[in-house]
């Protein structure tokens, strides 16, 4: 049994929960990971199957996570052992281990936009692409990454460790806004740029013809995506919702969730794409360091470019920052939880060991893939499906019993919710899961090998 002396946490007000949740759910994925797959895979074309699997995908799953962290107001793997029998206890172990593998290297990447931040006040950025690459090569690893890592994860202990209310969701509370606000205002100035016109009708008027072309890689990375930016798939939301009280709408808040995140993300586009039209870049050619290389000499060349530059980057940071806590607060609430050791102990022991585990990533690029497409691709979307499995086939009464608290008799729309969550939600995942293990496959035998074989 866990020690369930000390009494549960919970958030202070309804805004608190929401902001928490969006917090975590607005961070890289939004800012960094969407445009440069938005990129890659075409544009506009992605642009709408991705918004259409937020709703068809996304929404479902993440009532799902809602109704089982309300209902057993427990950790991730507390939770499954509540609610799970037999080998089904174990999936919040995945969880566990996703979010301490995610937590590693995201803050890796974090710790780049803040070294981007200082180095837009103190030098500016390069104007010159070649140049701007070779930048970012050496300080995106080694000592230098590494130092940023170490200071991003203080952040994330220092919130965490303060607990729930006076730390994770003071922090939300103020960083949130800051996040939309400075949205917003980067997305009017790049509507004045140059390469706007351009720009939006690449990201806003699909051609048919390269969706029916491409539709076999744009499908998995849009649902790929979808997950990654509404924090599913590793008990984030679980978490969130086991410190909520009963009475709440759990649909209404969830939609308000969404509503943000895929409005950032869409704004996001709405900046970068500009300042890339602007500059002469071909939006497909960035890949990964995209906002890094691309975006970073971009501002090389705009005017006040350094000064707008760091705006972006810091806001980056930020909006990365409130995402790693929900990472780092699903494991140490399992900590608090079952090993009843304190949470400030716990958040420095979890953090200090994340750390350690992401130092490979500071240190080689590839490290950092070999980490990020175990946990993205394989981690995260194995978890999500084996809960969507569990709560949509064997759990379907609870589920809905749970979600009508706080909404009242929910109808037809009840079946409807379960039978999503059993058919289009199981499929795509499963799809995502074969497409994912073959792409790291890949991965091992092709560049990590050369690389194992280059040392
Ligand atoms: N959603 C966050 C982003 O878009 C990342 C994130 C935070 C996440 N917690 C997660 C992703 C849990 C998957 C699972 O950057």
């Amino acid at each position: 049994m866990s020690s369930v002396d000390i009494p549960r946490e919970q958030w202070a007000t309804r805004v608190g929960f929401i902001f928490a949740a969006v917090g975590s759910a607005v961070g890289l994925g939004n800012i960094w990971r969407f445009p440069f797959q938005v990129g890659q895979e075409g544009g506009a074309g992605f642009l709408l199957m991705y918004l259409l699997f937020i709703v068809v995908i996304g929404f479902p799953a993440m009532l799902v996570e809602f109704v089982v962290g309300r209902r057993t107001e427990r950790n991730p793997v507390g939770a499954l052992k509540e609610i799970g029998s037999g080998i089904w206890q174990y999936v919040g172990w995945i969880f566990i281990a996703t979010g301490f593998v995610i937590l590693s290297y995201y803050s890796v990447v974090a710790g780049w936009t803040i070294r981007y931040t200082i180095l837009g006040l103190q030098d500016g950025y390069i104007a010159d692409a070649a140049e701007a690459e070779g930048q970012f090569v050496t300080l995106a690893s080694g000592l230098d990454a590494i130092l940023f890592h170490a200071i991003f994860m203080a952040a994330v202990i220092a919130i965490v460790a303060v607990g729930i209310e006076r730390g994770i969701e003071l922090a939300v509370k103020v960083m949130v806004p800051a996040i939309i606000i400075i949205t917003i205002g980067l997305a009017i100035y790049a509507a004045t740029l140059p390469g706007a016109g351009e720009a939006y009708s690449y990201y806003l008027s699909p051609e048919w013809g390269v969706i029916a072309d491409n539709w076999q890689s744009i499908v998995p990375a849009a649902a790929g995506q979808a997950f990654f930016t509404l924090s599913l798939g590793m008990g984030v939301m679980i978490t969130y919702a086991s410190y909520l009280g009963e009475d709440r709408n759990l649909a209404e808040d969830g939609a308000i969730i969404i509503g943000f995140d895929t409005s950032i993300a869409f704004i996001t586009g709405l900046i970068v794409f500009p300042i890339l039209f602007t500059a002469g870049v071909d939006p497909a050619d960035p890949g990964a360091g995209a906002i890094f290389v691309s975006l970073a000499a971009a501002f090389g060349d705009l005017t006040l470019g350094w000064l707008i530059g760091a705006v972006f980057f810091g806001t980056v940071a930020i909006a990365a920052l409130s995402s790693a806590i929900s990472l780092m607060e699903v494991v140490v609430s399992y900590i608090i939880d079952e090993r009843g050791i304190s949470r400030p102990t716990a958040a420095i022991g979890i953090g200090g060991a994340m750390f350690l585990l992401g130092v490979p990533s500071a240190y080689d690029l590839v490290l950092l893939d070999l980490f990020d497409l175990f946990a993205d691709q394989i981690l995260l979307v194995l978890g999500g499906l084996l809960l969507m499995i569990l709560v949509g086939w064997s759990l379907p009464d609870l589920a809905v019993d749970e979600l009508q608290r706080g909404i009242g008799d929910l109808g037809s729309l009840g079946p409807a919710w379960i039978w999503a969550v059993r058919i289009p939600v199981i499929l795509v995942l499963l799809v995502a899961l074969v497409l994912g293990i073959l792409d790291y496959y890949e991965f091992l035998t092709g560049p990590f090998a050369e690389w194992v074989g280059d040392q």
